[in-house]
């Protein structure tokens, strides 16, 4: 019956032309109408919150920080609530320790400490915001092995996530941000308005078992990522931003006196050093007597306007060693690839393997400097002369690079047993002192380009001596390009 009266109702409806006109009418209407309504939707895709990505259990206990009465408006200072989070986590090391949730949302606040086992998870969105009035900083002893605030003498600002004597410490995330506003910072620092030495965005010392992943870190006062005198340490999928001009020493990560520490697969562009390997400052660092050793550094594109891609130094008075450096993307900077020390320092580099570094538009390539003057005070020993030796260089290809190599040794710091094997740089322009040495020796196996110095020598693919050239101490150094 029903299907019966259906069809009729139908079919009386089309049997008029009109009734069919209107129906096309609202037809038309309903199809622009959900065009339109998609469009207005598709725009909303980039305002309205996705459904949040639920989040990984890491640890048997997991907190919000919403649970300790936090804030995310990008005004309220949430210290309290990161100190109660932290407390309450080290309670539960017996059992495991504890993950401290940061949902979406600008959570301002000063700096706070961290504790053993416990795990900081910054969701997609989620941003850690630093006070950026130098009022709630605490201030710190200076690092032993500095002696000083780096900047100033005395106490020091500590770090906005800070952690000491710790053990197995992970901070990871769906990418959420920690964010330094260094930009007040930087300002006052450059007007001379500080009395201490700024404070890193994260340090982390005398600890073990390090695991930061999968965040960005952005816009620190000084150094980003400072792990000092740690073991253990394991960085990757991070990015690292500061602007790469007027952000004064916001080195990416400084592995300082650290062993056994691997950083991959990561983005920095910043102010100074996008990595740089210390161990302690001069007659400070000697005392300190901790080396930065066991290091592999890989997969990684950086970038640094006002410094170098990958450095070892200028800080390294506890010595540096077996550190590998691969897969090395660095671009648009003013270096690429730099050990930096001076007499003073004393201790050693030795042991540096570099492979498959690449440079795009480096003023210079590879650098070794060993007159790096800048002294913590009038103490140190002038006759302390660092050992620069065992430094290889394999793969290193580029283009738009206008200083292909400069190592600069000298009579007290001479810079002994470098290799370069499997090297094609492009140059930019100038075609003379594109490859310069003083007091280096060392071999060159296969050919390379551009030419190497007239203080290496040159050996066949088999490592057979081709040419002895014997004159290492020839000194071909030109600052001016
Ligand atoms: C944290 O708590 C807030 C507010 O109660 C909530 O909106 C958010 O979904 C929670 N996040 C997590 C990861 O539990
Ligand atoms: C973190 O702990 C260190 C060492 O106990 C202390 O000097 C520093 O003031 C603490 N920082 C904060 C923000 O509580
Ligand atoms: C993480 O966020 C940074 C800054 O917004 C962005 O540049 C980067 O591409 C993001 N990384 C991933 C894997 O989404
Ligand atoms: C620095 O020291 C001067 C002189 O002692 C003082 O007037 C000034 O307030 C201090 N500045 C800061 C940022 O502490
Ligand atoms: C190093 O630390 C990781 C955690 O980041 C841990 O899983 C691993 O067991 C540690 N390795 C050693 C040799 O202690
Ligand atoms: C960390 O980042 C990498 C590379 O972007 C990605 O493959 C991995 O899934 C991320 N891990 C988490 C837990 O999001
Ligand atoms: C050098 O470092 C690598 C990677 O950390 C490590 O596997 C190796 O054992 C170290 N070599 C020496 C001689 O310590
Ligand atoms: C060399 O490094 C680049 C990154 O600069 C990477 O894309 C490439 O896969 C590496 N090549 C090898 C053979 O590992
Ligand atoms: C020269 O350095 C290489 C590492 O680059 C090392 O294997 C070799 O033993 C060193 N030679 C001498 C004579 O020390
Ligand atoms: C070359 O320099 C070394 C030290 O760097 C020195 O021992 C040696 O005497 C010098 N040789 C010449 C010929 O000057």
């Amino acid at each position: 019956m029903w299907r019966f009266h259906h069809r009729r109702w139908i079919h009386t409806l089309f049997s008029s032309y009109k009734t069919l006109f209107t129906l096309l009418w609202v037809f038309g209407f309903t199809s622009l109408f959900l065009w339109q309504r998609n469009i207005v939707d598709g725009f909303f895709i980039f305002r309205r919150p996705l459904p949040s990505r639920p989040l990984p259990h890491l640890r048997p206990f997991a907190f919000n920080l919403t649970d300790f009465g936090a804030v995310g408006d990008g005004v309220t200072i949430n210290t309290k609530a990161f100190e109660n989070a932290v407390f309450t986590i080290s309670k539960l090391g017996k059992r495991g320790g504890g993950q401290l949730n940061i949902p979406a949302g600008k959570w301002l606040t000063a700096p706070f400490n961290l504790t053993s086992h416990m795990t900081l998870f910054l969701a997609e969105d989620a941003v850690i915001i630093g006070i950026d009035d130098e009022k709630y900083w605490p201030l710190m002893p200076p690092l032993p092995s500095y002696g000083y605030g780096r900047e100033h003498p005395g106490p020091r600002y500590g770090s906005l996530i800070h952690g000491q004597n710790l053990k197995d410490i992970v901070i990871t995330g769906h990418n959420g941000t920690i964010n330094g506003q260094g930009q007040a910072w930087w300002k006052k620092y450059r007007q001379k308005l500080l009395n201490h030495t700024r404070g890193p965005l994260l340090q982390i010392m005398w600890s073990s078992d390090i695991l930061i992943s999968n965040i960005t870190l952005r816009d620190s006062p000084f150094w980003t990522l400072h792990p000092y005198d740690c073991k253990n340490v394991t960085i990757r999928h991070m990015t690292i931003l500061a602007p790469i001009f007027e952000a004064p020493n916001t080195d990416g990560i400084d592995p300082d006196s650290c062993e056994d520490m691997v950083i991959e697969d990561s983005y920095i562009s910043v102010g100074d050093d996008a990595i740089a390997i210390k161990s302690g400052w001069d007659q400070y660092g000697i005392a300190y007597g901790r080396p930065s050793k066991n290091i592999v550094i890989r997969n990684l594109i950086v970038r640094s306007m006002v410094s170098s891609g990958i450095s070892i130094g200028s800080e390294m008075s506890g010595g540096v060693s077996n550190v590998t450096i691969e897969n090395i993307l660095v671009w648009d900077s003013r270096r690429g690839v730099r050990i930096k020390t001076a007499a003073g320092r004393g201790a050693y580099v030795k042991d540096i393997k570099y492979r498959n570094v690449t440079f795009e538009n480096v003023r210079v390539g590879i650098i070794i400097k060993t007159d790096y003057n800048e002294h913590p005070d009038m103490g140190f020993n002038r006759e302390a002369f660092p050992v620069i030796r065992d430094i290889r260089y394999e793969s290193i290809h580029g283009e738009g690079v206008r200083v292909a190599v400069r190592m600069q040794g000298s009579l007290e710091i001479p810079v002994r047993n470098v290799s370069f094997r499997d090297m094609s740089v492009g140059m930019r322009d100038k075609k003379k002192h594109i490859f310069q040495c003083s007091y280096v020796e060392g071999g060159v196996i296969g050919s390379i380009f551009p030419a190497p110095c007239v203080n290496l020598d040159l050996y066949d693919e088999q490592g057979l001596l081709v040419k002895k050239y014997g004159s290492a101490n020839a000194s071909d150094i030109d600052y001016d390009i």
